[in-house]
């Protein structure tokens, strides 16, 4: 019987769900988690205010064929004492979310560590939504040789583009009719790329565009999309166009091919 694991913090949408589906198509079995982990929340995020909604993420689940949820308590997960975490390198450190939020991968990593040793599955689904976070946990795994595949998903969107998020809720109306141009700017930054422009001038317009708008860009950069290192020679495998940006007060992240 093969199992498959979906770790989530609740306030689940359709990108959750998808990886629920994407887990049904893989394994026999599928977990889901819903814990909204402390550890990777900066003091002055929005930890507090992270949208709770658990009894309806259970219906959720029981409708899209989930077959157990497990939803710790914190003391579960952080026993008093509790003092070990993971340490990283490699994607973990790319100067990308990494520099704008310091201890979030260690924060991701501990709790995923636990959560594949807990649960002992053979696959764990991870959406693309979160690219860096995937390839972190991806060699986490690896490197600690924990026998869990994990798999990624694409990006689920709403029909304007943009990337489904729990965060999305944040938005004011007048944001959420701004929001897809993120989406599209990082499309437009990739057929650059992939029609031979330069990048870094590609780049940067494309973070000057998204200011016009009222966005606030953390970051925008394209890296290879394995190691997430910085691009040096053009024919290098597969690249990913990679985002961050405020809008008003929430943060969004997004991701595509090139
Ligand atoms: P959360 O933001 O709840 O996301 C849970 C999983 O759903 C992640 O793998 C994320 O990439 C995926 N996901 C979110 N939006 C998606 C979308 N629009 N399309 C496809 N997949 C999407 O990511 C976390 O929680 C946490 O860091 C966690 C891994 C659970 C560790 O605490």
């Amino acid at each position: 019987m093969r199992t498959a694991l979906v770790p989530t913090m609740g306030a689940l949408h359709r990108g959750h769900l998808r990886l629920v589906e994407m887990g049904l198509r893989t394994a026999d079995r599928v977990v889901v988690t819903i814990f909204v982990n402390p550890q990777q929340f900066a003091p002055g995020e929005d930890l507090d205010a992270y949208p709770r909604t658990e009894k309806a993420d259970v219906e959720k689940l029981r409708a899209a064929g989930a077959h157990l949820v497990y939803a710790p308590a914190l003391l579960e997960m952080y026993p008093e004492g509790f003092c070990s975490t993971v340490s990283l390198a490699g994607p973990a450190k790319a100067d990308l979310e990494d520099k704008y939020r310091p201890q979030f991968f260690e924060g991701v990593a501990t709790v995923v560590a636990k959560l594949f040793i807990a649960a002992g599955c053979d696959y764990a689904m991870f959406g693309e939504k979160d690219f860096q976070q995937l390839k972190v946990v991806t060699r986490m795994a690896r490197d600690l040789s924990i026998p869990t595949g994990v798999i990624g998903v694409p990006t689920v969107r709403a029909d304007d583009g943009l990337a489904l998020s729990s965060r999305n809720e944040y938005l004011s109306d007048e944001e959420r009719a701004t929001a897809p141009l993120l989406h599209r700017t990082l499309q437009e930054v990739a057929a650059d790329v992939r029609v031979g422009k330069d990048i870094t001038r590609a780049c940067s317009g494309a973070r000057d565009r998204l200011k016009q708008a009222g966005f606030r860009p953390d970051y925008l950069e394209v890296r290879v999309a394995d190691s997430l290192a910085p691009v040096e020679s053009r024919s290098e495998t597969e690249l990913r166009v990679l985002a961050a940006c405020w809008l008003g007060k929430t943060r969004l992240i997004d991701n595509v091919a090139v």
